[in-house]
């Protein structure tokens, strides 16, 4: 038995992310310094995007993406119901809808197959989650949307550091006009809370930049009035105030340089869970497609009924190893019910019902993950 608990997910700091913070907090500037502008370069030259915008978390990220698109009243996205609720709440904010396409029960993703009958004449964008890591097939969307005239903005709040079937990174938007990013602790890097979108548009990123402060314009060029005012600048538009703050962009800097020893470790861990149950019936992980580099955010196990997960999640729970659950379909929620969503997709709604992720985070160590698989094992054969 260990002491400690474990939990599903947790981020990984050590002295250097904590010298980068406490140098912006002995600096002038908590927030609006350089440090952000920092962030930036670094994750798109990263990701492989001309741009990056950072924002206060994955959650404005998404309704800044929409917003710039001009998703409005009456208008819908399509996307997957297995996805936290966030990715259609951004969208509801804006008085926009959701159509849900079911998944693929082994990878989780949205249904490729399925996205063309769902569009309608309200719909605007298509919102692929890279569930847990794993890279939706980007050709194959943007054919969709290309082929509709719709706009494609990858949700990959689970993907920072994952590659498509072509070895590009996550967030080169090659195949799409954005892509969202969160830094929450659980996520393949950290700045407390946080969020960017990438994108290669000059436009769309100098929208973002605008709206994610107020809709205030700075850029004496861009005025509507002619003003000789000290000063002087312009709320052009209504925006929000969805800044990251220096303090959080350090850490990101910080973070950004462990990025793909995070994702190697995590990579490390869901083989030992691959291996350890090759061949085993009684539970089994999701797909990994061929070819696509999963940053491996989450490791989700399919039991083969509600009753048999449930019960593992109490046993690890006596061993104090925290689990969770990936999620409910966004439909059932009742916000959503009251909202009149009353549809039933049979794949989603199977691998909700027999779906948990287990532990997985760059510090766990051998001990723990095969503490955590033989407590699996010693539940299956009771
Ligand atoms: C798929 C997905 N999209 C969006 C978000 C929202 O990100 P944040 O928590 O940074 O607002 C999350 C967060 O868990 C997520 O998992």
């Amino acid at each position: 038995m260990l002491t400690n608990n474990i939990s599903y997910g947790k981020q990984s700091i050590n002295d250097s992310d904590i010298e980068a913070v406490i140098d912006v907090l002995k600096s002038e500037r908590l927030t609006q310094g350089s440090k952000v502008d920092e962030f930036e370069e670094a994750l798109a030259k990263y990701c492989g995007s001309k741009y990056a915008v950072a924002v206060s978390s994955g959650t404005s990220a998404l309704h800044l993406a929409y917003q710039v698109l001009g998703l409005s009243v009456g208008d819908e996205i399509i996307t997957s119901p297995i996805t936290f609720a966030a990715t259609t709440n951004a969208a509801l904010y804006l008085g926009a809808s959701a159509k849900f396409v079911d998944i693929v029960s082994s990878t989780v993703l949205m249904d490729n197959d399925k996205i063309e009958e769902s569009i309608t004449n309200k719909t605007k964008i298509i919102v692929p989650v890279h569930f847990a890591g794993l890279a939706s097939d980007m050709v194959e969307i943007s054919n969709i949307a290309t082929k509709h005239n719709l706009k494609v903005v990858e949700d990959a709040a689970h993907a920072l550091g994952s590659r498509y079937y072509n070895g590009k990174k996550v967030g080169c938007c090659d195949c799409s006009d954005m892509t969202v990013f969160s830094f929450h602790p659980v996520k393949s890097i950290t700045t407390g809370e946080g969020g960017a979108i990438t994108t290669n548009s000059k436009e769309l990123y100098d929208k973002l930049k605008i709206l994610r402060s107020h809709g205030m314009v700075r850029d004496s060029a861009d005025y509507k009035y002619i003003s000789s005012v000290p000063y002087y600048h312009e709320m052009q538009y209504l925006g929000y105030n969805y800044r990251m703050t220096d303090i959080q962009a350090a850490l990101g800097i910080s973070q950004l340089k462990r990025l793909d020893q995070f994702v190697k470790r995590r990579n490390l861990i869901s083989n030992f869970y691959r291996i350890t149950f090759l061949g085993d019936n009684n539970i089994k992980p999701l797909e990994n497609l061929d070819g696509r580099y999963n940053s491996y955010h989450l490791f989700v196990m399919l039991l083969d009924d509600i009753d048999k997960r449930n019960k593992l999640i109490s046993y690890l729970e006596s061993k104090k190893i925290s689990t969770q659950i990936h999620y409910m379909p966004v439909y059932k929620h009742p916000y959503y019910i009251d909202k009149g969503y009353s549809i039933t997709l049979t794949n989603a709604e199977d691998y909700y019902s027999r779906c948990v992720s287990l532990p997985i985070y760059p510090a766990m160590d051998e001990n723990e993950v095969k503490f955590i698989t033989d407590c699996i094992k010693e539940f299956i054969s009771s």
